[in-house]
């Protein structure tokens, strides 16, 4: 595990506009071929060409279309636009459709109106598509959450959402999204938080993980438990067994090119395991995510650039 001011430095940079908009104007090729280990290319055929590479595997497959914390009405309706251009090539290739979008994407912080309309657009024009709502930092839970409700309540059935067991507020709204009869994916969370809401030890997180992960096998609609944690995943096959849940009922996620061990084993055990695929330009921030989440993956990072420069 990364310490804490090493982490906290890689979620600065996340943060960083004139990384982002640096490494997005130059490309993935000229400032990041490392980053292909985690993010399956820059265009929608790169993503489609990992998507069925994975599926001819035996996998389930998401794709997002990455981008976040648009700040103009411009730039989302850009977005929404391409993620509508990202749909119709999904359809035409015949992989499973099934996206992953992140609200601020879609003009959350310009104005909630904004971000709802976009969602909606995708929703009546990406015919036969499971939309997940990925969450995002905490000042996006309620409004996130809220979004999703309206939605559901409107019928937009056809999505789910997550809940980051960081958070000390996710198991109260484990049982409102619960009660709506809606899809949760679990995660640990990605972003760095507070002490005053989120648990700052990683034990405390686990315990969480595991306490929301048992309520959802039990209670939720086709949960998905997204982890590449062994212990969070021998616990869940180890609860789903003692309580009776079949395979199918629930599914494993877990993201492009971690633990690929661990994502083959799953799917050799007959468990239905998704891969989380991401692709675009803008993969600066969820890059750095990941390079926070692991040492390992920094030495890696720092190998290929001095492997490139030797
Ligand atoms: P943990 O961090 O405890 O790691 C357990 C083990 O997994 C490590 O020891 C290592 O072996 C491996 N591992 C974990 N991260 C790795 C990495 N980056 N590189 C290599 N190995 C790694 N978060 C969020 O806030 N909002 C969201 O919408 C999503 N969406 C999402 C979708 C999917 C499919 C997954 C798998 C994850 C997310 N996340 C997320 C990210 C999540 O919150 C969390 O940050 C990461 O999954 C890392 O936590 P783990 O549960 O893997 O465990």
């Amino acid at each position: 595990m990364l310490d804490h001011a090493s982490k906290a430095f890689f979620h600065l940079l996340a943060k960083s506009r004139i990384l982002k908009t640096l490494t997005s104007r130059y490309g993935m090729r000229r400032s990041g071929s490392f980053a292909r280990r985690f993010i399956a290319g820059e265009t929608p055929a790169e993503a489609i060409a990992a998507a069925r590479a994975v599926e001819s595997r035996g996998f389930l497959v998401t794709l997002d279309y990455l981008g976040e914390s648009v700040r103009s009405l411009a730039e989302a309706a850009q977005a929404t636009r391409e993620y509508l251009k990202v749909a119709e090539a999904i359809t035409g290739a015949g992989v499973e459709r099934n996206l992953s979008i992140k609200l601020t994407q879609l003009g959350l912080d310009v104005d909630r109106a904004t971000a709802v309309d976009n969602l909606r657009r995708i929703f009546e024009r990406a015919e036969g598509f499971f939309v997940r709502i990925d969450m995002e930092s905490s000042p996006y839970t309620d409004v996130t959450l809220d979004i999703f409700e309206t939605l559901w309540r409107q019928d937009y059935h056809e999505m789910g959402v997550v809940l980051q067991a960081d958070l000390y507020r996710s198991e109260h709204d484990l049982r409102r999204i619960n009660a709506l009869g809606a899809r949760v994916r679990l995660v640990k969370g990605a972003y760095k938080e507070k002490k005053a809401i989120a648990y700052p030890k990683k034990a405390d997180v686990d315990a969480a993980y595991l306490r929301m992960m048992e309520v959802l096998l039990r209670e939720g609609r086709y949960p998905a438990i997204a982890t590449h944690d062994p212990a969070m995943i021998a616990a869940a096959q180890r609860f789903a067994i003692q309580h009776g849940v079949a395979k199918d009922r629930f599914e494993f996620q877990m993201l492009y090119g971690i633990r690929r061990d661990l994502q083959q084993a799953l799917i050799n055990d007959g468990y239905r395991v998704r891969i989380y695929i991401p692709f675009g330009r803008q993969w600066f921030p969820y890059f750095m995510r990941r390079l926070g989440e692991r040492p390992a993956n920094v030495l890696f990072v720092l190998r290929g650039i001095l492997g490139e420069r030797s």
